[in-house]
């Protein structure tokens, strides 16, 4: 989880809550200005209170106690007084309580079991939302692990066709497998990146984002960005003058995340600028056991093509290349509906 993240979400909760707090507090003033009686209440049980802490310091054991039974009477009576008051104007206590959002931490993030402080599920989920949100990716629900369909990949072996001994439907097991192994040895330095490779529509993207989202849902940070967008943003940043933070957080993002996703290599216009910063990205992630996911429709040979000989050495020397064969899924969805 990068810290920004939580900063944010920290934040928010924060503000959420005190907005709750001040609300609340608004709306008792509202209500006792209606029955001024209900403040005076509130007072003498305030006051009482006191009492019995002050109480407590009292020496005789016999009459502290008997002195606290008696105050606590006392509130209880004001309490039912106060519950009554506030029914003539059609309320209730709870109606004055701030509300809270989740009512398992009161917004605070937190909750207490036992002795220990843990963070509350709604403040993980939250986090979890950012980092979606952060990461680009707006398709995790519809394509992800759970939904990954095998069905669209062809039994059947045809060489000539798909140009491996393998039918389609082998090879994407195969290519699912080494997807799910990327995502449980993400942290290691070992762990070679991705490199997917293959026509359109054969589920590179769709693959992608299943991993995006168990990446993000072990908690680390994924960026996504098709490779024409990425370089181009990636230059704007590098030859604007003035750079706000933002702009600055956006850029550091794509050297450090723990998966960086370049979508479509081969589709963005290429230049001199645009070589050195593509090695320079995929450098520096390489230098920091950073992960990174290149999906392109090229061929190796195209790639070579395309890309000086260091950007391509380090691709073919750190990079697992997942070749997809079949047919177009975007066809045969098209066809079924
Ligand atoms: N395993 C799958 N299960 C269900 N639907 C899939 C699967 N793989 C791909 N699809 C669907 O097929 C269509 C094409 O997939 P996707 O966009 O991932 O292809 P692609 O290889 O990235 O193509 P391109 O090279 O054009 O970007 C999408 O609508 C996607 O949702
Ligand atoms: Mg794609
Ligand atoms: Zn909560």
């Amino acid at each position: 989880m990068s810290n920004d993240v939580y900063r944010k979400i920290k934040r928010e909760y924060e503000i959420k809550r005190q907005n709750e707090i001040e609300k609340a507090k608004l709306k008792i003033q509202q209500v006792y200005s209606k029955n001024p009686r209900l403040e005076e209440i509130e007072k003498e049980i305030n006051m009482l209170a006191l009492k019995i802490t002050r109480n407590i310091l009292n020496s005789d054991e016999i009459t502290r106690q008997v002195e606290e039974e008696n105050m606590k009477n006392k509130i209880e009576k004001l309490e039912k007084k106060y519950d009554i008051e506030l029914s003539k104007i059609g309320l209730s206590r709870e109606d004055l309580n701030p509300k809270y959002e989740c009512s398992l931490c009161n917004d605070t993030g937190v909750v207490k079991n036992g002795d220990i402080i843990e963070t509350c599920k709604c403040f993980k989920q939250a986090l979890l939302n950012e980092s979606y949100k952060q990461s680009n990716i707006n398709k995790l629900d519809e394509e992800n692990f759970d939904t990954f369909d095998i069905g669209f990949y062809s039994s059947k072996k045809d060489k000539e066709k798909y140009g491996i001994d393998k039918s389609p439907l082998e090879n994407i097991e195969c290519i699912k497998n080494i997807a799910m192994n990327f995502v449980n040895n993400i942290d290691l330095p070992e762990q070679k990146n991705l490199l997917f490779v293959g026509n359109t529509g054969l589920g590179k993207t769709f693959l992608a984002n299943c991993i995006a989202k168990k990446v993000l849902e072990m908690g680390k940070t994924v960026v996504y960005q098709t490779a024409p967008v990425l370089m181009d943003k990636v230059i704007e940043y590098k030859f604007s003058y003035d750079k706000d933070i933002y702009e600055k957080e956006q850029y550091n993002k794509i050297f450090y995340v723990d998966l960086l996703i370049i979508d479509d290599l081969g589709t963005e216009t290429m230049s001199n600028n645009k070589f050195t910063e593509l090695f320079n990205i995929i450098n520096t992630r390489l230098l920091n056991n950073k992960k990174i996911l290149i999906s392109t429709n090229l061929t190796l040979n195209e790639l070579y093509q395309q890309y000086d000989e260091r950007v391509m050495s380090r691709l073919i020397g750190n990079f697992t290349i997942c070749k997809f064969v079949g047919d177009d899924i975007r066809l045969k969805k098209k066809k079924i509906n």
